[in-house]
């Protein structure tokens, strides 16, 4: 590993002010240092790859060498939950949540997401300025509730809300980093809050014992609960679900918007498009290309229990290690003009090489729900943009470091309904 000059501690510092965020200073010390490095804050020094041959290994070849259960708020509030456990242990509650959420069942949930998307949408008034990160939470967390618990939380969102907004806030990265101890008040009471609201859907469930008949698909619960699992570890099954299958929804639709408010051209042609034709080749490649420059997950982190080796250096046991998607998918080497959105990248035959591109990560523990996260972002987008119009009000957006990477300070929109479509 090559060592890091004063000179470009206060390039990093440059960009941190420039871009509003951590992303700038990784940025800088990819280009300087390169593909291996390490993050230099006292009490927090966790190294970063990145790259096809560096997310082989992470992902695939040499994952036996690396933990995912870490000490950071994510595990312990998570607890067991299967984005946090390893071994046997994850393998089970992974093979019990995969039915539902495989890509055959996933056209029966098309309906569900139109319903939930226009539900929100109808709150609107023409002519209103709306956050559109604010309205994709509340139509990722309608679908991801119902589809996975048949939970309907229209009436329950102005309770859950906020506890849902502190659940992410605390496992956003923050001062816990540099001291893990910190004392971190106002956060207690909200999550009990939605503890209790997990608990009572689970123990409603329980009561009814009749439901599983009665549904033609068992939902994600429903397996939960008949593989005999504690109250406790569905507990940690459905916070992880609800979180992991939500945020990472929300940040997509809002940067998809934030993208195309920016690039009026590409929204004008992908509107016609999405209304001339049931199946839009731009919407994919638009959704692709969003998950390209900003990745919801835009590291990975694991615990290194055997010394892992990369081209560049080695990575002793007991550290930190963080696998960049954002660094990946903005590498210079990989792509042409790699900061510049243009979804015409992903056109039909185009090919990326293996690994380049990672938004769902890869191998074994690659993100469970790849495939219902794109196709919601289809039928979501797709009903919108045939239904609504949108006109950006042209205010700067920057990316924001929260539990998943978000466009801040938001995407404000002035809405409209169309009179005609199709
Ligand atoms: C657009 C949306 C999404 C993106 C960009 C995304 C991204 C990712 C990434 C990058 C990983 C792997 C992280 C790592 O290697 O450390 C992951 C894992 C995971 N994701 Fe997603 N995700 C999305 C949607 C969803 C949805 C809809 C669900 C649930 C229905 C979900 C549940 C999970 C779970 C449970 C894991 C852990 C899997 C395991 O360790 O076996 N995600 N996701």
């Amino acid at each position: 590993m090559k060592s890091i000059p004063p000179s470009l501690g206060r390039a990093a510092l440059r960009a941190l002010l420039k871009e509003r965020s951590p992303l700038g200073p990784l940025k800088v010390m990819a280009k300087h240092v390169g593909r291996f490095f390490q993050i230099p804050l006292p009490g927090f020094r966790p190294y970063v790859v990145f790259g096809p041959e560096a997310n082989r290994k992470v992902l695939v070849t040499e994952r036996g060498k690396l933990l995912w259960r870490n000490t950071d708020p994510v595990t312990d509030l998570l607890r067991r939950g299967v984005l946090i456990v390893d071994g046997e242990e994850h393998d089970r509650y992974r093979a019990l949540m995969e039915p539902p959420l495989h890509p055959s069942q996933l056209p029966a949930y098309t309906d569900m997401m139109i319903r939930q998307t226009e539900r929100v949408a109808s709150t609107w008034q023409d002519g209103q300025i709306v956050d559109m990160l604010v309205e994709s939470r509340k139509i990722a967390l309608l679908i991801i509730m119902q589809a996975l618990f048949s939970k309907d939380v229209w009436d329950d969102l102005p309770r859950i809300w906020d506890p849902i907004l502190k659940a992410i806030a605390y496992i956003s990265p923050g001062a816990w980093i540099l001291w893990r101890n910190i004392p971190r008040p106002g956060y207690k009471k909200h999550l009990q809050t939605l503890d209790d609201y997990l608990y009572q859907i689970i123990a409603s469930r329980r009561a009814n014992v009749e439901r599983s008949t009665l549904d033609v698909q068992p939902d994600l619960l429903q397996h939960l609960l008949d593989a005999g699992l504690t109250d406790d570890l569905i507990r940690d099954q459905m916070l992880t679900m609800l979180i992991a299958g939500h945020d990472t929804s929300t940040a997509l639709l809002a940067w998809t918007f934030a993208l195309l408010g920016e690039h009026p051209e590409v929204f004008s042609t992908l509107t016609a498009e999405v209304i001339a034709r049931e199946k839009s080749p731009l919407l994919d490649q638009v959704i692709k290309e969003s998950l390209r420059l900003y990745p919801p997950i835009h590291i990975g982190n694991r615990r290194v229990a055997e010394e892992i080796h990369f081209d560049e250096g080695s990575v002793p046991a007991g550290e930190r290690l963080f696998y960049s998607i954002y660094l990946t998918h903005r590498d210079p080497e990989i792509w042409e003009n790699p900061d510049s959105f243009c979804p015409e990248r992903f056109a039909h035959g185009r090919k990326t090489p293996p690994m380049s591109y990672v938004p769902f990560g890869g191998g074994p523990r690659a993100c469970i729900g790849a495939a219902f996260g794109q196709a919601e972002a289809r039928v979501v987008l797709a009903h919108l943009l045939r239904n609504y119009q949108f006109q950006f009000t042209n205010h700067p957006i920057h990316p924001h470091m929260g539990a998943t990477l978000e466009p801040r300070p938001g995407v404000m929109m002035r809405v409209k309904r169309r009179q005609v479509h199709r």
